[in-house]
């Protein structure tokens, strides 16, 4: 596995995506390329994306295997013949399952529209706005078995202001996401990030 060997897992715009994109075409991400994009939904514009900069963009429709087993090997088959070494969800909209977890655990990082523990799922800006909080923000952790629940990397506070809507608030937290994804990406690559049970030290 080369760890600098990057794919990306999306079922949407993709806009994180974008970001790792620009941040290794710019250095700031140093040594790495994003060799496939992976996506579960036909027609995304996050596959458009990636063609756009001559990444292969595959679409892997789960309707044509029988279990959710079937569905990751094809996934896993992917990433194997491209020596994948990093895989990140960035707007991914299924639960990893341990077909695809197990050989990548440690090597799998999520973005998270939340402050996690806070309002794991779908939905998180919302679920926060909807519970009156006075401060969000967007959560990028290493992926273990649970939903949003594994060893957190980096958080990014958002103040709540008094005229939000969800949708401006969700906007702002989005600004940071494209900011922690790419600097997470940066730490992994680099090998500056060492899981220690539930904590992440950053050996920088
Ligand atoms: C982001 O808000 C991310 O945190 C969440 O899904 C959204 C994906 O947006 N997991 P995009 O496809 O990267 O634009």
């Amino acid at each position: 596995m080369n760890i600098t060997n990057i794919a990306v897992l999306v079922s949407g715009r993709g806009s994180n995506l974008q970001s790792i994109i620009d941040n290794i075409e710019n250095s700031t991400i140093p040594h790495a390329s994003v060799q496939v994009v992976i996506s579960d939904v036909d027609g995304t514009y996050a596959l458009e994306r990636a063609k756009e900069h001559d990444i292969e963009a595959v679409f892997v429709n789960q309707n044509k295997y029988d279990t959710k087993a079937g569905f990751e090997t094809e996934i896993l088959r992917i990433l194997e013949a491209h020596d994948i070494g990093l895989v990140l969800l960035a707007g991914y909209m299924r639960v990893v399952g341990p077909t695809l977890l197990e050989p990548y655990k440690g090597r799998m990082i999520n973005i998270h529209p939340a402050l996690l523990p806070s309002f794991p799922g779908l939905h998180g800006q919302q679920q926060a706005f909807d519970h009156g909080v006075k401060v969000s923000g967007c959560t990028v952790h290493f992926v273990d078995d649970g939903v949003d629940t594994g060893p957190i990397i980096i958080q990014r506070c958002v103040t709540v202001l008094e005229d939000d809507t969800a949708e401006v608030l969700a906007d702002r937290i989005l600004e940071q996401e494209h900011k922690i994804f790419p600097e997470a990406v940066r730490l992994f690559v680099q090998g500056k990030l060492i899981i220690d049970g539930r904590k992440v030290r950053i050996a920088e």
